[in-house]
């Protein structure tokens, strides 16, 4: 008999998590891989695009939660995953990153007995007014199976005092999926799509609520992008959260004022890959996009003031920038007139085996 995991995903940065565990659970055929999407995002460029793209096999179940506050919506995917996993009863429930559907099916899982992997598991920022960090530390401490992307992860988790047993130093499955797909983004026709050279711009996204949720903050954030945009097209593939705030803060009329600066949609997955790897730089305050580019090579403006990824500055392309508006446009002018000479390397593990790994060490649990 096959071992039976039940891999919860939910959010966007959950799919290319996911992706690269179920093609190994696939190849190898020792592990029964049964999806759950909670549903937490929902629109087809947030959720459907990326299982098309990256091959995903369409959810076992779909919970159909979509959004609300935090308790709602935590509360929600617990009481619509109890029962799926009451009625299945895996080996394991698989949870990955650090969304509300994290924590969520975590709590459910290990509530019913059931053995819980957490994959991406030690990152901190050490700030608690970051939902994403309780997540975090709290989807640790009910782990089983701890699979860890960089060496300060395996250090937080000693420190809190997670067994050593339980924690394995695997890398990064989102960097899987970047290296498994490369050669199918560098296909992508987006730069001509929308009249790019090569180098000759920068991306951007920002989604976190310190950023996005203040018309204060936004409005200064939005002062330094007018800056840059009159020096080379901003591309912003924009995220719901902060497409509803711009509206709501009043900002349309400004954007309109800033013919560089140039909102999309949120870009599928290949495309995306493509407009990073092309650009002369990214700003964001995604997470994954802090690894993305250290592997990329990109120069990264990460517009926060921690990061639960230390690795991506100290060996990758990544520097955290502050919120004022100077900061931005001087870190911004150091990279483009390459004052910025530091060297940068890939991260150990970060090779496109860690699914490989992963998939080993629950086989022989
Ligand atoms: C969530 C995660 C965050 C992650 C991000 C990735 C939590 C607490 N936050 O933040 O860690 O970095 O996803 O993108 O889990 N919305 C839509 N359509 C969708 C999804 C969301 O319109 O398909 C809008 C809704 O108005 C919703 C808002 O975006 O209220 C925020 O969505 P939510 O999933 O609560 O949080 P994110 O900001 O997306
Ligand atoms: N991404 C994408 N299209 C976009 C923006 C981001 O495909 O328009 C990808 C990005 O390359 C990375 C992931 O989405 O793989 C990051 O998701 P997000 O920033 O939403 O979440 P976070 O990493 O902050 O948790």
């Amino acid at each position: 008999m096959p071992l039976e995991v039940i891999c919860v995903c939910g959010a966007r940065p959950n799919f290319m998590k996911i992706a690269p565990l179920l093609a190994e659970f696939a190849r190898r055929g020792e592990i029964h891989g049964y999806l759950v999407h909670t549903g937490q995002h929902y629109d087809e460029r947030m959720s459907k695009l990326f299982f098309d793209e990256l091959e995903i096999p369409r959810p076992d179940v779909n919970l159909e939660v979509g959004s609300a506050s935090h308790a709602q919506q935590t509360a929600e995917i617990m009481k619509r995953f109890e029962p799926v996993l009451l009625e299945r009863m895996p080996d394991y429930v698989l949870v990955v990153g650090d969304v509300n559907s994290t924590i969520a099916c975590g709590l459910v899982a290990v509530k019913l007995g059931v053995r819980l992997a957490h994959v991406e598991a030690g990152l901190r920022s050490f700030d608690r007014t970051m939902p994403e960090e309780i997540n975090r530390i709290l989807t640790d401490q009910i782990s089983d199976l701890l699979f860890v992307t960089e060496p300060s992860g395996v250090e937080n988790l000693k420190r809190e005092g997670v067994a050593d047993s339980k924690v394995f130093l695997v890398g990064n499955v989102m960097i899987d999926t970047l290296l498994a797909n490369r050669k199918r983004a560098d296909k992508s026709t987006i730069l001509q799509d929308l009249a790019l050279e090569p180098k000759g711009y920068a991306v951007l996204t920002l989604h976190r609520p310190s950023n996005v949720d203040d018309p204060e903050v936004l409005a200064a954030l939005l002062e330094a992008f007018d800056q840059i945009q009159r020096d080379m097209p901003l591309i912003f593939p924009v995220h719901p959260r902060t497409r509803k705030n711009l509206s709501r803060f009043g900002f349309d009329t400004r954007l309109k004022e800033m013919p560089n600066f140039r909102l999309l949609e949120p870009v599928g997955y290949l495309d995306f890959l493509k407009l990073m790897a092309e650009s002369r730089l990214v700003l964001t305050d995604s997470g994954g996009m802090q690894e993305e580019t250290t592997i990329l090579g990109i120069p990264c403006m990460t517009l926060r003031e921690s990061t639960e990824r230390p690795i991506t500055v100290e060996q990758g392309t990544n520097r955290l920038v502050h919120l004022r508006t100077e900061d931005i446009f001087k870190h911004y002018r150091q990279i483009i007139d390459a004052a910025d000479k530091r060297s940068h390397s890939c991260p150990e593990l970060w090779d496109g085996k860690a699914a490989q790994r992963i998939v080993s060490i629950l086989a022989q649990t």
